[in-house]
């Protein structure tokens, strides 16, 4: 508040200024000056000549980067680039997954999965466009006594790539993380692929090996395995847990840039002036962002009834008034992991309380039902509980608040190297048990059309015991503290 109040009259500058040159060359200047006065806020947008609205868009971004840097990015210490070890460890569950599963092996091709494991997407790997040569990362279980003699075994991935022969080179500059030389079975291109790998010497006697398909995989490539001698199933069970169980280096990686995405926001609102655009407020928030070293990818800004879309969909042009709730959903990467968290507040120069003339009640009614819908989440995101659990504690509490109709979308979603991953918390999803490790966005909403929306979405760890934790920097504490 302090911080604001400063700013607000330090915007006024310009106009009083040239108000206070006219008054005093005018011989009637106190009667000008007072017309002036009056005529404040009808002529403030024309009476900044060009050079000073690019002015005043430079000190807003100004002025947010500074309150940003003065955080002194504390948040960024928990983070850093996922090492060798940690993907060697992520294969390493996978093939106890595989076990568990009873599955000879995961394939994936380059995409989310694939970099989850050994760091490529695909684009690193085709650059122009998808195409038609499949290159898969096979991970089979390899399964060997602790001691000789012992009945404990350890569970080990091994890798195998499948690749085009005039392209294995390429393959292994791409300096994937594995502790030695990467394994290739390599096929030419008059040959057929999915007959070179059921050759392949890896699956043993096996007849018809289990394959378990990544979700990403293209139909074509499945179709082409289960034609030529491999057992096919998707994605599920055990596997899919490995990834929706966030190790202790992502939940860090997704601490910090989630925390950073918050605490980005805070400080870009104290900057906030009557008359600012959506469209600037984005710029400005992702240039903030930027000066953490942070990589924005989206970023919804909606002040008052232009929020009654979740989602956005107006062309960003509404300017700032005092009343209007100011609705941001915004997201970020971090060493490859995403932020996904949004805020509703009001802008500084709106005062708290607010000033007579305004009627803010029911936004204010909206706004705390929405804060204890999300705390209700909370309260549910534990061990065992559905996903369906955690999204109808929220519902019942905005339903009762009398907004039940319009809460239109799920409570959540999972989010790591993908903004929106499974699992998704949603009021069907009554499969899904919540298991210690998995990461969720809370993120209750209610749309009053053509009036405001209000939506408060932080990111939470389930944990063994007790609440999950929030990883996004702590919640809102009102709609002027967000
Ligand atoms: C940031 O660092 C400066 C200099 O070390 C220190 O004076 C200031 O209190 C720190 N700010 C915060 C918010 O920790
Ligand atoms: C993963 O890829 C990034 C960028 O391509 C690279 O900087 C990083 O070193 C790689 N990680 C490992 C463990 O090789
Ligand atoms: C991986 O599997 C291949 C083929 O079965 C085998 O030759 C190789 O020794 C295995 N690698 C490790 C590290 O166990
Ligand atoms: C943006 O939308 C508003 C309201 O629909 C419209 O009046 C305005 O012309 C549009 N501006 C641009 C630049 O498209
Ligand atoms: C403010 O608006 C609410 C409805 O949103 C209404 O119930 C209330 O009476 C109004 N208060 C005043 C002081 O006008
Ligand atoms: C959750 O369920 C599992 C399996 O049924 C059980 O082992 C575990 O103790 C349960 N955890 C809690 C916190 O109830
Ligand atoms: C959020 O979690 C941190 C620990 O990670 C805790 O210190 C803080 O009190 C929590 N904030 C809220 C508002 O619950």
């Amino acid at each position: 508040m302090m911080k604001s109040q400063r700013l607000y009259p330090e915007f006024h500058g310009h106009c009083l200024s040239s108000q206070r040159r006219v008054s005093t060359r005018s011989v009637a200047g106190l009667a000008v000056g007072l017309l002036l006065l009056a005529w404040h806020f009808s002529i403030l947008p024309r009476c900044l000549p060009e050079a000073h609205v690019l002015s005043r868009k430079s000190r807003f971004q100004k002025c947010s980067i500074e309150n940003y840097l003065a955080t002194n990015l504390t948040f960024l210490q928990t983070a850093e680039r996922p090492p060798l070890e940690e993907y060697i460890l992520r294969r390493d569950n996978l093939a106890k997954a595989l076990v568990a599963d009873s599955v000879d092996a995961f394939v994936v091709e380059p995409g989310y999965t694939f970099s989850y494991y050994a760091n490529i997407t695909q684009p690193e790997w085709e650059v122009w466009e998808p195409e038609e040569r499949p290159f898969l990362m096979i991970i089979r279980p390899n399964e060997t006594p602790d001691d000789p003699g012992s009945d404990s075994i350890s569970i080990t991935a091994n890798t195998t790539f499948l690749v085009p022969h005039f392209e294995e080179e390429r393959a292994r500059l791409l300096d994937m993380p594995f502790p030695e030389d990467i394994f290739t079975i390599t096929y030419e291109d008059h040959w057929d692929p999915y007959i070179t790998l059921w050759e392949s010497p890896i699956w043993g006697d096996t007849l018809s090996p289990l394959l378990m398909i990544d979700e990403e995989m293209r139909d074509f490539i499945s179709r082409g395995l289960a034609s030529r001698g491999f057992s096919t199933i998707g994605l599920r069970d055990e596997v899919e847990a490995v990834r929706q169980i966030k190790t202790a280096r992502e939940i860090d990686i997704l601490r910090a840039v989630n925390t950073g995405t918050v605490e980005a926001i805070r400080a870009m609102r104290k900057c906030l002036y009557p008359g600012v655009t959506e469209n600037e407020v984005a710029s400005v928030l992702d240039n903030t962002m930027r000066a953490a070293g942070l990589d924005p990818f989206f970023d919804i800004v909606e002040f008052g009834r232009q929020a009654a879309l979740p989602h956005g969909g107006h062309n960003g042009t509404a300017e700032l008034r005092e009343g209007d709730f100011v609705l941001i959903d915004v997201g970020a990467h971090l060493y490859g992991y995403s932020s996904d968290v949004s805020r509703t507040f009001f802008p500084p120069f709106f005062p708290e309380p607010p000033l007579e003339q305004f009627n803010v009640s029911q936004q204010l009614h909206v706004w705390k039902a929405v804060l204890d819908a999300q705390t209700a989440a909370v309260q549910a995101m534990v061990p065992n509980n559905t996903a369906a659990d955690v999204d109808l504690a929220a519902r019942h509490i905005i339903e009762t608040a009398g907004y039940g109709e319009q809460f239109t979308h799920r409570l959540g979603h999972s989010l790591g190297i993908k903004a929106h991953e499974s699992p998704y918390l949603n009021q069907g999803n009554v499969w899904t048990r919540l298991r210690p490790g998995m990461v969720f966005t809370a993120e209750p909403g209610v749309y009053v059309t053509n009036e405001f929306g209000v939506r408060h979405e932080d990111v939470l760890v389930v944990r063994e015991d007790g609440e999950a934790e929030n990883i996004s920097g702590g919640f809102a504490v009102s709609a002027w503290e967000p």
